[in-house]
C-alpha cells in the first residue's frame, strides 16, 4: 500500500495530498522521539524510533550481499576484453620511463617487449595494440617510414606473432609518429592536412602491417574514407582476414598529451614558408558534438569496419552509448594518456584508491556498452581482478 493511501483525513481546501503526506511522516517521527521511548540495542542512542514505511518497492533487498549483487551485476569485467598499448623504441636496450605516465615505459624493441607481453598473457590480456617511437631522422613531411616492411612497427608485429602466435595484434594507422610535421596525416605548405593523399600511404601502411602479421589494423588519423580504402587495399592484397578497428569517434581532445611525449609526435611549429596547424582540429572531432558521431558510424559501417572505436574514455561514455545503440558492430573505447595521468597522479598523492577508482572505470565502459577497452591500466587492472576471485 502506498505511504498516501494511509491518509484518512480528507485534504483541506487549498491543501494537496501530496503536502499532507509530508505531514504525516513528521507526525509519526515526532512523538515517537520526543516520548523517550525505551532505548533500543543496537543502534546509536538517539536514532529515532519510527514505524517502517509501507514500501512495496526497496530497492535496497537487492543490494544485501556481495553474494546477491554479484549474482544480479548488469555487466563484468574481464582481462578478455582489454587491448593493451605497448610503446616500441630501440634507442637503447633498456626501457625508458615515460614521465607522464608513471609505471609505463618505452619499451625495448626485443626481448623486453615479449617479457612485458607475456606478463599480460599470463593475466589473461591477450590483445595488444603497437606505437612505435620513430627517431627523427627517419621522420619526413610524407612518412615514409611508415611502410617500411622492416619498420619498428612491422618488426614488432613479426616479433610478437613469432612469439605468440593466438595473441591478437592491433597496429596504429596514421602519419603522426612517422610525420616531420607531426601530423597524422601530410601537411601542404598553407598549412591543409590533405585528406585522398594520405589514404594513399595509410594504404600502404595498413598492407605492410597485415604482410608483418597484423591480426587488427587500427586506423586513427580521422580521415574521410580511409576505412574503404583500407579494405579495398587489404584485400586487393589477399587479407580479407585482416580486421579493421575504426578510430570512429575521435574527438581533438587535450587528454592526449601524455601519448605525444610518449612518442614525441605533437605538431611541430611551422616555418616561414610551411604552415603548420598547431592542433589536430580540421580532423579529429569537436568535443562538443555528438550527433556527428552518428555520421561517422554509419560512414565507417557502410565501409566495412569490423569495430568502431571512441577516443577519448571516460568523459565520453555517452558517445559509446550511442554507438552501441546505433550499430550492431562491437564498440571499443580507448581509456587514454591522460585519463591515465589523471588517475595515476591522485593515486601517488593518495587521494584516491586506485585500484578501485580504475576497476570502477572499467566497469563504466562496460556499462556504457563497450567491448573492448584500450588501457595502459591492462596489467594492472587483470591483475586486480584475478586477486579479487
Ligand atoms: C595517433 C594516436 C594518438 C593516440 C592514439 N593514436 C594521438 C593523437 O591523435 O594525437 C592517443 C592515445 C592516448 O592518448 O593514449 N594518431
Amino acid at each position: 500500500m502506498q505511504t498516501s493511501m494511509r491518509v484518512s483525513a480528507k485534504a483541506p481546501v487549498g491543501v494537496s495530498r501530496r503536502s499532507m503526506v509530508v505531514c504525516n511522516v513528521a507526525e509519526i517521527t515526532r512523538p515517537a522521539v520526543t516520548n523517550g521511548a525505551k532505548a533500543r540495542t543496537g543502534v546509536p542512542p538517539g536514532t529515532p524510533v519510527v514505524s517502517p514505511q509501507d514500501l512495496p518497492s526497496r530497492p535496497r533487498r537487492n543490494r544485501r550481499s556481495e553474494t546477491f549483487r554479484s549474482a544480479i551485476r548488469e555487466c563484468i569485467v574481464s582481462p578478455a576484453n582489454f587491448i593493451l598499448p605497448i610503446f616500441v623504441h630501440e634507442e637503447s636496450s633498456n626501457n625508458v620511463p615515460i614521465p607522464s605516465m608513471p609505471g609505463i615505459f618505452r619499451l625495448a624493441y626485443g626481448k623486453n617487449v615479449i617479457d612485458y607481453v607475456a606478463e599480460a598473457r599470463s593475466y589473461g590480456v591477450n590483445q595488444v595494440v603497437i606505437f612505435p617511437k620513430t627517431p627523427d631522422h627517419l621522420k619526413t613531411p610524407t612518412a615514409e617510414e611508415a611502410f617500411n616492411k622492416n619498420g619498428l612497427s612491422q618488426r614488432t608485429i613479426r616479433l610478437l606473432k613469432d612469439n605468440f602466435p593466438d595473441l591478437e595484434v592491433y597496429t596504429d594507422v596514421a602519419l603522426d609518429p612517422y610525420n616531420s610535421d607531426g601530423h597524422d596525416g601530410i601537411v601542404s605548405d598553407a598549412g591543409v592536412i590533405l585528406n585522398d593523399e594520405t589514404i594513399e600511404y595509410l594504404c600502404r601502411q595498413a598492407v605492410s602491417q597485415a604482410e608483418a602479421g597484423a591480426d587488427v589494423v587500427s586506423p586513427s588519423d580521422m580521415m574521410d574514407g580511409r576505412v574503404g580504402a583500407l579494405r579495398r587495399a587489404l584485400d586487393r592484397e589477399g587479407f580479407t582476414n585482416v580486421s579493421i578497428m575504426s578510430y570512429t569517434a575521435k574527438y581533438a581532445s587535450a587528454y592526449y598529451g601524455p601519448f605525444r611525449d610518449a612518442l614525441a609526435s605533437a605538431p611541430k611549429a611551422g616555418q616561414a614558408h610551411r604552415k603548420i596547424p598547431p592542433n589536430k582540429k580540421t580532423y579529429q572531432m569537436d568535443p562538443a558534438n555528438f550527433r556527428e558521431a552518428v555520421r561517422e558510424a554509419k560512414a565507417d559501417e557502410a565501409e566495412g569496419a569490423d569495430i568502431m572505436m571512441v577516443k577519448p574514455g571516460m568523459p565520453y561514455l555517452d558517445v559509446v552509448r550511442l554507438l552501441r545503440d546505433t550499430s550492431p558492430l562491437p564498440v571499443a573505447v580507448y581509456h587514454v594518456s591522460g585519463e591515465y595521468a589523471m588517475l595515476k597522479a591522485a593515486a601517488e598523492r593518495g587521494w584516491l584508491n586506485e585500484k578501485d577508482a580504475v576497476l570502477e572505470a572499467m566497469t563504466c565502459f562496460r556499462r556504457a556498452g563497450a567491448d573492448l577497452i584500450l588501457t595502459y591500466y591492462g596489467i594492472d587492472a587483470a591483475k586486480w581482478l584475478a586477486a579479487e576471485k
